[in-house]
């Protein structure tokens, strides 16, 4: 005889957001940090030479003892080799459930700090501290936390919750624009996912530069990702399967917005070509792209063999079949049997993009030195 016993387990996780715009950041030494026994800190390297006094400043207010551990972070350290070491700054600091974990930079130490967290003792308090645009709206909100492995992007993760994300504008006037176009790119990816209003917004912020249209930017993209998240946690990766394989393919010389907005193109274009979205919607998108200064650059050595392997090794695909998340205009997800996936042959897909790398418009030489730039100016053509 066969007993089966099933059961569902429900875990309730709360994030609290606190948006901040005063520059002493004194929020921070005011929290209720009663329950914490000692403070544990990853900080990035560069925001800690910005902003490292500042910080630790307001957080020796609460009279703990604090362990700081300055981590170098770009996409090749993102990587499971940085794993004993973190692991080892927690023990050897007798670090345990009581205290509190910080996670204090970009995109890529809140990514290593969450798996770090989510995995220590299976899971002790986390307070992210986003210090860039992609930090605050995207890499802190939807508890996705990432490693890359040799061959692939964000393959290694697990979904952990920080307490409390404390978000301050004035961390970002200190980050270069390059840096802020990243986080303008994911902005625009969740505007064409579910929310008009905010690709309103975006245009106003060019037109403007005024900071309290960045700030709405930043709650309206906040809310339209903890929207997506609720539906599916990977529906958020529209333009993701095709631009992680040229940020892979770059060797992470182009920056993960930048290679977002490039996927994006890829992305309407096929879904142009399997005839779920009209042309001229597609053109309207990419013009509005181009008019927020978004990377519509794909470099000429990308070839489609190449990017094809590299998104067979994505997360969301199978091994025979790739999985795109598709629009069909702003604001209406392509839906395949009730969930957000375009399945696809990856012998289509190659042949769409032999001919659309043919004859795509904005393929350039020297895309890697040109996204470097701050600003993009649409001069080179083909
Ligand atoms: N987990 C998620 O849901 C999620 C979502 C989107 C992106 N991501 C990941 O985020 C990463 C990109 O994040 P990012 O764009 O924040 O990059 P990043 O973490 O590399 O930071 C960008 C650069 O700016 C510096 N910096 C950070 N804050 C600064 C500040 N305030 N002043 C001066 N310099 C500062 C950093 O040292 C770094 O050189 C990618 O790895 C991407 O995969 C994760």
């Amino acid at each position: 005889m066969i007993d089966k016993i099933s059961t569902e387990f429900i875990s309730k996780n709360i994030i609290e957001f606190i948006q901040d715009d005063n520059i002493e950041l004194t929020w921070l030494s005011n929290f209720d940090s009663k329950k914490y026994d000692k403070f544990l800190i990853f900080i990035d390297n560069n925001v800690n030479d910005i902003w490292g006094d500042k910080l630790l400043n307001q957080l020796k207010v609460h009279n703990k003892e604090i362990y700081l551990k300055v981590v170098e972070s770009t996409e090749k350290t993102k990587s499971i080799s940085f794993f004993p070491e973190a692991i080892g700054f927690l023990e050897s600091n007798k670090c345990s459930r009581f205290d509190l974990v910080f996670a204090i930079g970009g995109g890529i130490v809140l990514d290593m700090v969450g798996f770090i967290v989510s995995t220590y003792m299976r899971g002790i308090p986390l307070f992210m501290i986003p210090t860039t645009l992609i930090g605050q709206t995207d890499a802190s909100t939807a508890g996705k936390t990432c490693f890359n492995t040799k061959n692939s992007k964000n393959l290694l993760g697990t979904f952990y919750y920080p307490e409390i994300v404390y978000n301050n504008i004035n961390f970002l006037f200190t980050n270069s624009n390059r840096y802020l176009r990243q986080g303008l790119s994911e902005s625009f990816k969740y505007g064409l996912l579910n929310s008009p209003v905010l690709i309103n917004k975006l245009l106003e912020f060019k037109n403007s530069n005024d900071t309290n249209i960045l700030k709405d930017i930043i709650n309206l993209t906040i809310k339209s990702r903890i929207a997506i998240r609720q539906i599916d946690a990977l529906a958020s990766n529209l333009g993701h399967t095709f631009g992680h394989a040229i940020e892979k393919f770059s060797c992470y010389k182009i920056l993960h917005g930048d290679a977002i907005s490039a996927g994006t193109v890829m992305a309407l274009h096929y879904a142009v070509h399997i005839g779920i979205m009209h042309e001229e919607i597609k053109d309207n998108i990419l013009t509005l792209m181009k008019d927020l200064g978004l990377n519509l650059y794909i470099d000429k050595r990308v070839k489609a063999d190449k990017l094809i392997n590299l998104m067979l090794l994505d997360k969301k695909s199978s091994s025979t079949l790739l999985h795109l998340v598709l629009i069909k205009n702003i604001s209406e997800p392509y839906k395949e049997k009730g969930r957000l996936f375009c399945k696809a042959l990856p012998e289509k897909v190659k042949s769409f993009l032999d001919n659309f790398l043919d004859k795509y418009e904005y393929r350039i030489s020297s895309c890697y030195k040109f996204l470097e730039k701050d600003d993009i100016n649409y001069i080179e053509r083909k």
